[in-house]
């Protein structure tokens, strides 16, 4: 990398190319506009188009800088020449990981009122042995997703857990936000909005330079597995789950891609189980292989 860089800077000559070439680098030619699209597609299914070039410029040109080269073109240079290992850094870089704790609250209370209190009906039928919950944040960015559902699931189980065998897998093609997760802690005010009888029971206060920050509790981590995984690649896991969120995501994918993930999401969720989208999401076409159980909530068919 340090290499590429290095020849990259050295092809820009004299120095009075490299002023000129500073006042073209802030250009993002077409060429290059196209070329960075394309790649993020390929690599992510993400697709970027005009609506989106100031989000893009701004983006890059932070990457251009933290990589210390002179322009755009050099970027996509490097993006050529070493796509491979610079993916993960370029793919962070470039992600949208807006999220908060309880965002979209009226899942969080589906499940606290109608879904939790039957799988604990229906499961309690069940023969021997630990009952089974199985759960994905599916694009968990920084962890509030999967840390307000084990809240939400914690809460409304109440009995008795040494009964039940609950696991949350939480996954995002976002190394630094996994790792964020991971860590679970956050600056206080991300959880201002949260009742305080939560707080209390979930979250310990930072204290001395760490008052600003707090840290989730053991519990609600014991029960989420953080890893990375890419939508558009193979998933490892055989589930089934009870129930699968894909919130604020494929909003961000074309249609093509959308009905491949939705086919299956609907393999990998148990029968009954449902799968949870943003806000301005809707399963278009695949509507019909689901139920409508509420706002942006889809019932697999029993
Ligand atoms: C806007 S956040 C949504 C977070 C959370 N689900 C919510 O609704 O609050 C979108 C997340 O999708 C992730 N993402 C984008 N493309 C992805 C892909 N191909 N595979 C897995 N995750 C992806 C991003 O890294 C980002 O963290």
């Amino acid at each position: 990398m340090a290499e590429l860089r290095d020849n990259i800077n050295k092809r820009q000559g004299h120095p009075q190319d490299r002023r000129l070439n500073r006042d073209q680098a802030m250009r993002l030619s077409e060429g290059d506009f196209k070329f960075i699209c394309q790649f993020v597609y390929e690599t992510t299914g993400i697709v970027l188009n005009d609506s989106k070039r100031e989000m893009l410029y701004r983006r890059l040109t932070r990457i251009v800088r933290e990589r210390k080269l002179n322009s755009f073109a050099d970027y996509c240079q490097l993006l050529r020449e070493q796509g491979e290992q610079e993916k993960d850094f370029f793919i962070n870089a470039i992600t949208t990981n807006l999220t908060s704790f309880f965002r979209e609250n009226h899942h969080f209370e589906y499940l606290t009122t109608e879904e939790i209190p039957a799988l604990i009906k229906s499961k309690a039928a069940e023969a021997n042995g630990k009952k089974r919950l199985r759960f994905w944040s599916s694009a968990s960015s920084t962890g509030e997703e999967p840390y307000s559902l084990a809240i939400t699931i914690l809460e409304a189980m109440k009995s008795d857990l040494s009964m039940w065998d609950i696991k949350i897998l939480a996954t995002d093609i976002d190394s630094n936000v996994l790792a964020k997760g991971k860590a679970g802690i956050y600056d206080v005010n991300r959880i201002e909005d949260i009742p305080q009888k939560l707080k209390q029971s979930y979250f310990f206060q930072g204290c001395g330079k760490s008052s600003d920050s707090v840290k989730v509790h053991d519990k609600l981590k014991n029960l989420i597995t953080f890893k990375q995984l890419n939508l558009l690649h193979d998933w490892p896991m055989k589930g089934p789950f009870d129930a699968i969120f894909c919130r604020n995501v494929i909003i961000y994918f074309d249609k093509k891609t959308q009905i491949e993930l939705f086919a299956r999401y609907y393999e990998l969720l148990a029968p009954g189980g449902l799968l949870f989208l943003g806000h301005s999401e809707n399963l278009g076409n695949y509507q019909q292989y689901f139920s409508n159980v509420g706002r942006t909530i889809f019932r697999k068919p029993y």
